[in-house]
């Protein structure tokens, strides 16, 4: 069975509440932009892309419930004000303002198109959020088969193993995953020998959801927590064939500096330390060629209980007690804190960013050129080619 972290049809959207997961598999409907909003503030949706279409689609089915004037540029309106609201939801993954961005777009045409009603607008509105559900899918593929085949490339043959951290497999996406889509598709390809994922502090994507996903889909894989990245690439880097670290992406800024779950900066210096490759897996729509540098990304703070509890079912020593939900204090009451949720790893520090068209490396000068990947057409552009055009 996939993995499904959206389950979407005209009229009903349920999202897997990724705050049960890995013990509990439950499904919360979501009927309007409202629910999306909170769905994603509370975390029990979340990754780039999913966030982006979970709002999307929190807005089609509030549309597809309700009675609407009947005036195109009442609902274009409505629409327009209930996307800017779904965008405060969380600041620093670019995908779902760049959604909101298209889809406002999108409505504002139809509202100005000749015979055009409220119905119209709306249709154009909750096919054009469907069609991002489907479009993610095959993105995803598309990075994951080109991230492989950098990755096998750079190995010169035989099985790889790599490490990758936080979640941004099936329930960060809409299926099959950015970074994890490149993991499967080495495992699928035959060429993977171990995927290592790290617990990612404080909110846990790695172990609770990163490993679930490996663990369901049958991938070999290993946990560590995040302070061992160091000594796994110095002790086992060698024997284990360890050839890249793989990460998502929140926001990728034109200069290639990549805003990315915290932890992710560690990690890329790391990787330059001890000469393993280090390669960012995001679709285009992560990337922002409006922000110049990563000193212009907004990097989101969340509360300090989130490092100082930990939340998951009683375990009496032999059973867990899904039934008993308990959270226990792991810090000394009083201690400040501070909880970024995502770090920015300079471009220096990347070796190359696959999307869905090829792998972007730097060129002569050591500087990525994302407007060559932005402007070019999936048909138009060859496998790993958009670094060499
Ligand atoms: O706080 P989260 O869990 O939403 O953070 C997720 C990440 O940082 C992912 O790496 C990123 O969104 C890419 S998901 C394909």
């Amino acid at each position: 069975m996939v993995l499904q972290a959206v389950r979407y049809q005209p009229g009903s959207l349920e999202i897997l509440n990724q705050l049960k997961l890995p013990h509990q598999e439950e499904y919360d409907a979501v009927r309007s932009a409202e629910d999306g909003w909170h769905a994603i503030k509370e975390m029990r949706t979340r990754g780039a892309p999913a966030i982006a279409i979970v709002a999307a689609l929190s807005l089609a089915v509030e549309l597809q419930n309700s009675t609407l004037s009947d005036k195109a540029e009442e609902v274009a309106a409505l629409v327009v004000e209930k996307l800017d609201y779904l965008v405060t939801s969380r600041p620093t993954a670019v995908n779902l303002a760049d959604a909101a961005r298209k889809l406002k777009k999108i409505v504002e045409s139809a509202a100005g198109a000749e015979q055009s009603s409220g119905d119209s607008v709306a249709k154009a509105y909750y096919d054009a959020a469907a069609q991002m559900l489907i479009s993610d899918v095959s993105d995803n593929e598309g990075i994951g088969k080109y991230g492989a085949e950098w990755i096998e490339k750079q190995a010169g043959g035989g099985k790889v193993s790599v490490v990758t951290h936080c979640n941004t497999g099936s329930l960060a996406t809409a299926g099959y995953g950015t970074a994890l889509g490149v993991v499967r598709s080495l495992h699928s390809n035959g060429s993977l020998k171990q995927a290592f994922c790290t617990e990612t502090r404080p909110y846990n994507q790695g172990s609770r959801l990163t490993a679930f996903e490996l663990v369901h889909d049958k991938i070999p894989a290993t946990l560590i927590t995040d302070s061992m990245a160091s000594a796994l690439l110095r002790l086992k880097g060698s024997a284990e064939r360890i050839t890249a670290i793989v990460v998502g992406a929140d926001r990728v800024a034109a200069n290639g500096d990549t805003a990315n779950k915290i932890g992710t900066y560690q990690l890329a210096i790391t990787a330059k330390y001890h000469g393993v490759k280090f390669l960012i897996a995001a679709p285009r729509t992560t990337i922002d060629l409006e922000t110049k540098s990563g000193a212009d990304i907004t990097i989101e703070e969340r509360a300090g209980k989130e490092m100082t509890m930990i939340k998951g079912p009683r375990f009496d020593g032999v059973d867990l007690d899904l039934n008993q939900q308990e959270t226990v204090s792991i810090a000394a009451k009083g201690i400040d804190v501070w909880n970024p949720a995502f770090d920015v790893t300079p471009a220096d520090l990347i070796d190359g960013i696959v999307t869905e068209i090829g792998v972007v490396e730097k060129d002569s000068n050591g500087k990525f050129d994302l407007t060559v990947a932005m402007e070019a057409h999936h048909e138009s552009v060859k496998p790993n080619s958009v670094g060499g055009l």
